[in-house]
């Protein structure tokens, strides 16, 4: 297959490779020239440290390497996905199919990033979602990893499936498009906060907690806004939080970490160094729980942390101190 991978930060460039290794004709395209100067002079991504990038690998800063391919994976930033879609639109061919693998929701729009693809291309393409647990580095070291490819058109998802996959990418196929993308970018803002009960001194309990909770909001609204209950125990939403809350290759655990330490929030992101989605993310969650009458207090907690200067010794005792709940909430229905 001839596929282009548009955007070389970690993630494309190690879903490149392993396209790469899959036998396809694989380009990478970079935000800025210098960039695919650098990757060539280096003989590597330094978004990838120590994962050689070979000469069969084509690199280039032109965006009409996306013409005449098979599929066009998307892998910008979630903040570029809307820009760099409608550059895509002239001139993406019917045919392509276009694989979403960033994590966010648009602010304001609640819109998914498949959606805001579809806006901007027109509805001209099929629009797929691939994700789940699964660091950039370690699928650049070929650590064994299971994501999701997701596609309301099954026959789709299960082509995807087949492109990816591989002995070390296992890659599952699913219909809940809205749930996968749902658990993926929500997740962002909970490991933020896992990073912050790091940095505060608290203990295991404690981001088991958080965890569990965190998933139970993330479910709630996930099944108000379409996704299926079982998708959020799956991959992309367990499965992806239970990596990023426990990883210190997450850059939102990180900046969660330095906030907890005390650190201000923008310093705190500065020193990450890279784009931490859970910032944008917690925006987006706390108006969509408006949007939808749902409870989100630990995404709300986090918003007033992130953007409102709120103390987090202050927001974590407003938390255990809510008032009691039934564990399941059906119960008291
Ligand atoms: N890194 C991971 O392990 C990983 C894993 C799964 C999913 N993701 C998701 O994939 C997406 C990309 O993440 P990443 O870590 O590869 O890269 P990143 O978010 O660190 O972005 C770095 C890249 O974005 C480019 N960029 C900056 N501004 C741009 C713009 N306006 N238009 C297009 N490109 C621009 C830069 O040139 C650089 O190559 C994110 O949404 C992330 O959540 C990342």
């Amino acid at each position: 297959m001839k596929i282009a991978v548009v955007g070389s930060g970690g993630w494309g460039t190690a879903l490149a490779l392993l396209l790469l290794e899959n036998g396809n004709d694989v380009t990478l395209w970079s935000f800025s020239e210098q960039e695919v100067q650098n990757i060539r002079k280096t003989g590597e991504n330094p978004l990838l440290k120590g994962v050689p990038v070979p000469e069969a690998l084509k690199l280039t800063s032109d965006l009409r390497c996306v013409q005449g391919t098979d599929a066009v994976v998307l892998a910008t930033p979630s903040f570029a996905v809307r820009e760099t879609a409608k550059k895509l639109a002239p001139l993406l061919d019917p045919k392509t199919v276009v694989i979403s693998v960033s994590k966010g929701i648009e602010n304001g729009s609640f819109l998914l990033l498949t959606q805001i693809i579809e806006e901007e291309l027109g509805g001209k393409n099929v629009v797929a979602a691939l994700s789940g647990p699964s660091h950039a580095e370690e699928v650049g070291r070929r650590v064994p990893t299971a994501v999701v490819a997701a596609c309301e058109d099954l026959a789709v998802a299960e082509w995807v499936q087949d492109l990816f996959m591989n002995e070390r990418f296992r890659v599952y196929a699913s219909q809940d498009i809205t749930g996968v993308e749902l658990g993926a970018a929500l997740k962002n803002v909970i490991a933020l906060c896992a990073g912050c009960i790091d940095g505060l001194g608290y203990g295991d309990n404690t981001k088991a907690m958080l965890m569990t909770r965190g998933l139970t909001e993330i479910a709630r609204v996930g099944e108000k806004m379409g996704g299926r209950k079982e998708t959020f125990a799956g991959l992309t939403g367990m499965g992806d939080l239970i990596v990023t809350c426990t990883s210190m290759h997450s850059r939102n655990r990180r900046a969660g970490i330095l906030i907890g330490q005390g650190v201000e929030v923008h310093e705190a992101m500065k020193q990450v160094g890279a784009v931490v989605e859970g910032y944008y993310a917690a925006a987006a969650g706390c108006s969509m729980a408006k949007k939808f009458n749902v409870e989100m207090p630990i995404t709300e907690a986090a918003y007033n942390v992130l953007y409102n200067g709120a103390a987090i010794g202050d927001v974590f005792k407003a938390l255990m101190t809510r008032e009691k709940k039934h564990e399941i909430e059906e119960i008291w229905l």
